[in-house]
């Protein structure tokens, strides 16, 4: 997967994210992220642009609390999801959504320049190439004094899943590259904290909150939410933000703050 479009640069991988996304674990994310994201948000109507929020799983979510959202994603299977997705809203909360095919990378161009209040981008520069200036293009769409929120795989603590389940000499491997073969069958690299808050600093952004996602259920085999699922939500909302068991989550939800210079 590159910055750039090319033909579908999601299209072996979307089926099998989105079959995720019905699972108990991918509930749990997106419970999660949400929850996080809304303590920093402005309060609706606001302005919001979700870059590789194809399948709208985060735009509807939003929408439903009175945002309008951009989507924006290159991959046309994901974006057929996230219509498709719209198709059972009533007609108030689809109208807050649109979507637009491009990347990070021509994400600016295809926007007609346009800056929003709140810009997203979660669970995208794990995929990329050069994740560092794709978080250029994200900071470059927001608004100044806007919130910016990236999610990503958390570098810090990227063996977890593979000693957790016992795979010691992938684990070994993960802590040595920083990389991990995730579920959905790619390698993909995970950014430590650090390396995420300054390349964020080296473009006017300053984080302001940061958690850590999932990190009780992180090595559980996806399945249907449990009878115990509520449970599990308040655990992981208390643990993603409580030191120092957010710092081995499996993904690190950062939310920072553009103040150009
Ligand atoms: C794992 S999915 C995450 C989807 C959604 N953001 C979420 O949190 O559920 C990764 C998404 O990144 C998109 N993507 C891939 N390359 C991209 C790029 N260069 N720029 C923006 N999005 C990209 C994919 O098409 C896919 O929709």
């Amino acid at each position: 997967v590159t910055n750039q479009i090319s033909a579908d640069p999601f299209a072996g991988l979307a089926g099998g994210y989105l079959e995720h996304c019905a699972s108990s674990r991918g509930i749990l994310r997106h419970e999660l992220v949400t929850r996080q994201l809304r303590e920093h948000m402005p309060r609706p109507p606001a302005t919001v642009v979700d870059v590789g929020g194809g399948g709208g799983e985060q735009a509807l979510r939003l929408a439903q609390v009175g945002y309008s959202v951009v989507v924006v994603d290159p991959s046309a299977a994901m974006l057929e999801e996230g219509r498709r997705r719209l198709l059972s809203q009533r007609a108030e909360i689809a109208r807050r959504v649109s979507f637009v095919e491009a990347s990070a990378a021509s994400a600016n161009d295809a926007l007609s320049g346009a800056r929003f209040d709140v810009v997203l981008c979660h669970g995208v520069l794990m995929y990329l190439e050069d994740w560092a200036t794709a978080v250029g293009d994200v900071v470059r769409l927001t608004k100044p004094g806007g919130i910016i929120s990236i999610l990503n795989k958390n570098g810090d603590a990227v063996a977890m899943r593979a000693g957790l389940e016992g795979r010691y000499a992938e684990a070994v491997r993960a802590i040595m590259r920083q990389e991990d073969l995730g579920r959905l069958g790619v390698v993909t690299r995970a950014e430590p904290l650090q390396a995420l808050a300054d390349e964020l600093w080296g473009c006017d952004g300053q984080i302001v909150a940061w958690y850590g996602v999932r990190v009780f259920s992180d090595h559980l085999a996806d399945a249907p939410p449990a009878a115990d699922f509520n449970e599990l939500l308040e655990a992981e909302w208390l643990a993603g933000q409580t030191d120092p068991y957010r710092q081995v989550g499996r993904l690190l939800h950062v939310i920072a703050r553009y103040q150009p210079t």
